[in-house]
């Protein structure tokens, strides 16, 4: 059973982080297909997140999940709120009753750190001392793009700049936290991450 990792975040909320090791098959015999995914790695990532959502919250209704316009999947009478990402052999959800929740998890690489001045502003840079190369730059740099995504997930609604509405301001390394600001609907937001080894999460509720 490969859960790899797994929260109870409160009373209502919940997360995992899924390690795939199954076939297609075995998930197919759990989970409905919910889109055609031509790719079959891709597809076996997505019935993984979907899995975790039961796995999470067993009265979970699939049958009700329904697809908005910007792809992101949704309960219309939002018994749940839920977000899903995947990555590698890696699939995450998030689930709650009762909050808007987003969660991302990424293998950290050196692209990401490459494209930092796409999606991190000046003040960011400046912020996290980004400027200066060294050892800690991929991951870090991941992670920050990975909070981002996470709020990106929780809004929903597809059209965001990265760099000028959502403002990561302060991080808490003993809490592992980063203090947000979403200027599209004005709201603070704090990001919980974790790092683990060639893998980061990033999420966020409220
Ligand atoms: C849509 C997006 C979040 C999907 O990311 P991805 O790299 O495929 O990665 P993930 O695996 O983390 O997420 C995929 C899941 O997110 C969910 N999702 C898709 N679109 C979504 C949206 N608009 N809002 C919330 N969740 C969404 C789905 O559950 C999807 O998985 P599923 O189809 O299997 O259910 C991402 O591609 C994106 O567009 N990000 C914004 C990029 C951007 O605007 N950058 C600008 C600054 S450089």
């Amino acid at each position: 059973m490969p859960i790899f990792f797994q929260q109870q975040i409160n009373d209502s909320t919940r997360l995992g982080i899924w390690k795939i090791e199954e076939t297609e098959e075995f998930f197919k015999a759990n989970v409905p297909q919910h889109r055609d995914v031509t790719h079959p790695h891709k597809r076996l990532q997505h019935l993984a997140g979907r899995f975790l959502l039961q796995y999470l919250f067993p009265d979970f209704p699939y049958e009700l999940i329904q697809i908005a316009d910007t792809r992101k999947p949704f309960l219309p009478d939002e018994q749940y709120h839920f977000s899903i990402s995947h990555c590698g052999d890696f699939a995450a959800a998030i689930v709650s009753r009762d909050s808007r929740v987003g969660i991302d998890i990424e293998i950290p690489t050196e692209k990401i750190s490459r494209i930092m001045y796409k999606f991190l502003s000046a003040k960011e840079h400046e912020l996290f001392h980004l400027i200066q190369p060294d050892k800690d730059r991929i991951p870090f740099s991941t992670l920050l793009w990975s909070a981002k995504e996470s709020i990106f997930k929780w809004y929903g609604n597809g059209g965001v700049d990265f760099r000028k509405e959502i403002q990561l301001k302060k991080q808490h390394e003993g809490t592992e936290m980063i203090d947000s600001f979403f200027s599209k609907n004005n709201t603070e937001l704090a990001v919980n991450y974790r790092q683990f080894d060639h893998l980061v999460l990033a999420w966020v509720m409220s």
